[in-house]
């Protein structure tokens, strides 16, 4: 298992550019299925959980290839409509095949996922949207049977809203028969890009961008090209990165879209960094007082759950103490203990976590436990004294795209080392 060898207290400097987002693939990749045919999809990130949707189509007879960034996908010929649990128990986005399978062949066998390393994360909407939309479903033996004969318009509203059953109710309704009305559905701007894909493909949905979906259903849809957005959390990660890095510090982080990053714009100029944005780019310098700032993780366009932990590490070194609360995942804190070991002082009590200022931080190895919290250690790591070994990156390739590699351009000193077994 591969480790990142940090040393650090190095300023960084110098451009970095964002590669395209991890949960906007996830949607556009399994959104193929819904018709036959040859797809591009531009700017599509090298990442792991790219190449487990990828085996997992290939898995059902489609034919993937990616060079460079272009994921060429050709949905000409289906074998299966099976998700198994193999592919699944990788990645929890492996269910949003479901609705598409559904929708278009009126029959899908995908394994359920199980929870994440910090707690449950149920599928409960997305099969409450199904069956409204005349799905039939059963769980057997840990997998999700879903049978239909043509699916029927429904008017659906999540009690909660989210991302995923949005997507997967989405994809299905597209091609039922009749009105589709999605009510507080999720405004994640991953799920703009899948519904503008959708609309490429033939589809007719209004709403798009707002909590209020309505899709009138088409016999077919037919294949399109598309270009990812790019990730707001990864470019979210170098603005953090940047206002941690101390005085001297400057980065531009390239072909992003600063709209997407409203909330850690403002959170950011709370806590004294200095931020400029552009069209297409945000500029932080960094600082040498870091002021203590509340954050709230909430649905976008709030404070995205996936940037907590960096933020906690960020406000980790900020002059004075700060609570940080996730509304979206209660027990998203693993990062917490390995942070303290880098001389932090942070206590989570129920889904709050206090985080009382310390004025530095020091070397230390610390483990990776999931994709931001290992974000969260390679920050804190950068603005350690000293080296940090954060053991089982495998975590972070799942969701970063040669970030070593990115951050050494910008004068870090990071590397990527085997690393020991556990
Ligand atoms: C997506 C993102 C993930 C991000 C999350 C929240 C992808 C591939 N992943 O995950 O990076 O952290 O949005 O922004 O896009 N819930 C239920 N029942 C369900 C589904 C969700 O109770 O059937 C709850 C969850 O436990 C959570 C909340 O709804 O508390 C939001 O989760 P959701 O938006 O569904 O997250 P994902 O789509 O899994």
């Amino acid at each position: 298992m591969d480790k990142f060898v940090i040393q650090g207290g190095r300023p960084l400097r110098g451009t970095v550019t964002v590669s395209g987002a991890k949960n906007a693939s996830l949607a556009l990749m399994p959104a193929t299925l819904l018709a036959p045919g040859r797809f591009m999809l531009r700017n599509t990130p090298k990442l792991r959980d790219v190449a487990t949707m990828t085996r997992l189509l290939e898995s059902m007879g489609l034919a993937l290839e990616q060079k460079d960034h272009t994921l060429f996908v050709d949905s000409s010929h289906i074998a299966n409509q099976e998700a198994p649990y193999e592919h699944v128990k990788k990645m929890r986005a492996s269910i949003y095949v479901l609705g598409p399978l559904i929708a278009r062949f009126g029959r899908a066998r995908v394994s359920l996922p199980g929870g994440c390393a910090w707690g449950p994360r149920p599928v409960n909407l997305h099969l409450e949207g199904l069956r409204k939309l005349g799905a039939q479903i059963d769980l057997e033996s840990g997998y999700i049977v879903a049978k239909a004969a043509r699916l029927a318009g429904a008017r659906i509203l999540f009690d909660i809203s989210s991302v995923g059953a949005t997507g997967n109710v989405l994809m299905a309704a597209v091609l039922a028969k009749g009105t589709t009305l999605i009510e507080n559905a999720a405004m994640e701007p991953e799920i703009t890009s899948l519904a503008e894909f959708l609309v490429s493909m033939g589809a007719k949905i209004d709403g798009i961008g707002t909590a209020h979906l309505e899709i009138e259903g088409v016999d077919d849809l037919h294949a399109a090209d598309a270009t990812t957005i790019p990730d707001r959390i990864e470019a979210g990660t170098f603005m953090i990165a940047a206002a941690m890095g101390g005085k001297g510090s400057n980065v531009r982080i390239a072909g992003c879209n600063p709209k997407h990053l409203g909330a850690l714009v403002v959170k950011l100029d709370d806590a004294g960094a200095t931020v400029r944005t552009g069209s297409d780019y945000v500029e932080v310098d960094g600082q040498e007082e870091i002021r203590p700032v509340n954050a709230a993780t909430a649905i976008y366009p709030g404070f995205p759950t996936d940037l907590q932990a960096q933020w906690i590490a960020f406000m980790a070194r900020a002059n004075g103490t700060s609570t940080v609360t996730d509304t979206i995942y209660f027990d998203r804190f693993m990062h917490v203990p390995e942070l303290n070991r880098l001389g932090a002082n942070i206590s989570v009590k129920e889904n709050i976590a206090t985080v009382v200022g310390v004025p530095g931080l020091r070397g230390a190895k610390v483990m990776s436990t999931d994709l931001r919290a290992s974000a969260s250690l390679i920050l804190a790591g950068l603005a350690a004294e000293g080296r940090t070994e954060v053991l089982r990156v495998y975590h972070l390739d799942r969701g970063y795209e040669s970030i070593e590699k990115k951050l050494q351009a910008l004068g870090a000193s990071i590397t990527r080392e085997r690393g020991e077994e556990f």
